[in-house]
C-alpha cells in the first residue's frame, strides 16, 4: 500500500518536472527568436539600393502617366522607392530588395536612356495584370488602380513608351525558369 502511494508521487513529481522544463525551453526558443529577429535587423543588405540619384526621365505623355507609375511601379522601376515602414524590417526588406535590383534591370525610368529596357512590355503587363506582382499588391494598398485609372494607364504608357507586339526584343522570356533544358527555335515552331 504504501509503495504505491510513493510510485504515484514520484510519477507526479516526475509530470510536474517535465512540464516545467518544457516551459523553460518554450521560454528559451522564443527568447532565441527575438535575439535573431533583433540581430538581423543589423545586417544591412537590403537598404543599400532603397534609393539612388535619380539621373534622367522619359519623356512622360502627362503627368497622370508619371503619378499612376510612381503609384503602382516606381518602388521597382526607378530609384525613387518609397516603401512603409513594414518593408524595412528583415527579412521582408530582403525580399523586396530582390524585386527591387531585378525590377531596375528590366526598366529604370531614373535612368532613362542609359540602359536597355523593357517599357515597350509595361502596357501588356498592366492589361494581363502580371505587374504589379500580386504579392506586391497585396501588400501595398496605394498600387492597386481602379478600372478608370487601369484604363487611363495603360494608354499612358502605350503613348510614353510605345508597345511591342509580336516579337519579342528581350533576351529572355519570362518563362525561361520553367525549362530544365533550353528549348531550341525549330522545337518551339514544330507545333505551329
Ligand atoms: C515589387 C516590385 C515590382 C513592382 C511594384 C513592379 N514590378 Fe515590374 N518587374 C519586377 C521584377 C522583379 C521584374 C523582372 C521579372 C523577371 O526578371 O522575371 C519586372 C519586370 C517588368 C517588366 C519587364 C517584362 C517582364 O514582364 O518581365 C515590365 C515591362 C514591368 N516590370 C513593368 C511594370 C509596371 C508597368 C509596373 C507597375 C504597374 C510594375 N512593373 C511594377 C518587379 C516589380
Amino acid at each position: 500500500m504504501e509503495e504505491m502511494e510513493d510510485e504515484e508521487k514520484q510519477a507526479s513529481q516526475e509530470k510536474k518536472h517535465t512540464s516545467w522544463v518544457k516551459k523553460v525551453m518554450a521560454y528559451v526558443a522564443i527568447g532565441e527568436a527575438v535575439v535573431i529577429f533583433v540581430g538581423i535587423q543589423f545586417i544591412p543588405w537590403g537598404r543599400a539600393t532603397i534609393n539612388l540619384p535619380v539621373k534622367a526621365e522619359p519623356k512622360w505623355d502627362s503627368p497622370k502617366t508619371r503619378e499612376l507609375f510612381f503609384r503602382a511601379c516606381g518602388d521597382c522601376h526607378s530609384n525613387q522607392t518609397a516603401l512603409p515602414w513594414y518593408d524595412l524590417i528583415a527579412p521582408i526588406t530582403w525580399i523586396i530588395n530582390r524585386d527591387i535590383e531585378k525590377g531596375r534591370v528590366a526598366l529604370n525610368v531614373s535612368e532613362w536612356g542609359l540602359q536597355e529596357n523593357e517599357a515597350g512590355e509595361a502596357a501588356e503587363t498592366v492589361r494581363n495584370g502580371s505587374m504589379p506582382p500580386t504579392l506586391y499588391a497585396l501588400s501595398h494598398p496605394s498600387a492597386r488602380l481602379s478600372a478608370s485609372d487601369k484604363e487611363a494607364f495603360v494608354q499612358g504608357l502605350v503613348a510614353t513608351f510605345g508597345e511591342h507586339k509580336g516579337e519579342q526584343t528581350s533576351k529572355k522570356k519570362p518563362d525561361d525558369s520553367l525549362h530544365f533544358f533550353p528549348v531550341r527555335k525549330d522545337d518551339q515552331n514544330a507545333g505551329k
